[in-house]
């Protein structure tokens, strides 16, 4: 009788063991599919990513969301600075970046990118009456992009790379605070973005044109450290999105106009 109650409380004690166990592995799993990604961005770049009203908002932005929302993923935000942003996926203190980054091939020795989302090339910004008409034109004169971008690289292959006259500046919107204010005689930056400006800014007497013959196409890209298993999940739900109609109703809410779906499928 004894006996029989030992063996009963030892059984029961291996139930609630066993019992135990199973719940609380069920825990660690579901934490650590909760785990947020974190996305970085520096949000002074719109359309693409700026802060209106305390909140980063963009095309970027809205993209990003559909995209993870079809991965089933959680994520949040967090606008950084562009150098820190690099910074921050190199040393994988987070895990994402969305900042109409251009893919290219010296950043993907160092980094790893989704497939393209957004065909760009660059435009030069000068005030109206201008006598710069072309990127020719540049030559001798001070301009102004920001440091580290695509921009400053197609400024460098014109001026020369350690031409004293290419001013570099933490954020292209300073860049352009100096264009009117007559610290720089012209501006490089990506053709959305000084699109943008001069249609939010119609009274700045700032006009843009692009230069087919000096600057190439480029395609934006997601962002992840080296390896990163983000990136095929991202890759997926991105081109679900694109294909569903989602991408296509992003793009006009922000630019107006339907998109070239094609010659983006053409860079996949
Ligand atoms: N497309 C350019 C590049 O990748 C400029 C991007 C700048 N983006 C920003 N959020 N400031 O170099």
């Amino acid at each position: 009788m004894i006996k029989r109650s030992i063996i009963v409380a030892f059984v029961c004690m291996l139930i609630f063991a066993l019992v135990g166990c199973g719940s609380s592995t069920e825990k660690t799993t579901s934490k650590e599919q909760k785990k947020k990604i974190t996305v970085v961005t520096n949000p002074s770049f719109a359309p693409f990513e700026y802060m209106d009203k305390g909140e980063i908002v963009g095309f970027d932005i809205d993209l990003l969301k559909a995209v993870m929302d079809e991965a089933g993923l959680e994520y949040e935000l967090k606008g950084i600075g562009w150098d820190p942003l690099f910074a921050a996926i190199q040393g994988k203190t987070a895990d994402m970046a969305v900042s109409g980054i251009t893919i290219n091939d010296d950043r993907k020795q160092t980094y790893d990118f989704s497939i393209p989302y957004f065909e760009s090339t660059h435009m030069i910004l000068v005030k109206e009456g201008s006598s710069i008409k072309s990127a020719k034109d540049l030559q001798g004169k001070v301009v102004g992009v920001q440091n580290g971008t695509t921009g400053q690289e197609a400024v460098e292959k014109i001026l020369g790379k350690e031409n004293k006259n290419i001013k570099k500046f933490e954020d292209t919107v300073v860049a352009i605070m100096d264009l009117l204010n007559g610290g720089v005689e012209a501006v490089v930056t990506d053709n959305a973005v000084a699109n943008e400006y001069i249609k939010n800014n119609p009274d700045a007497k700032i006009v843009a044109f692009e230069d087919p013959e000096h600057f190439e196409t480029e395609f934006y890209g997601f962002m992840f450290p080296k390896g990163s298993e983000l990136k095929q999940k991202v890759d997926e739900a991105l081109k679900k999105v694109i294909e569903n109609g989602t991408y296509a109703e992003i793009y006009k809410k922000w630019f107006g106009i339907e998109p070239n779906i094609e010659s983006l499928q053409q860079q996949q």
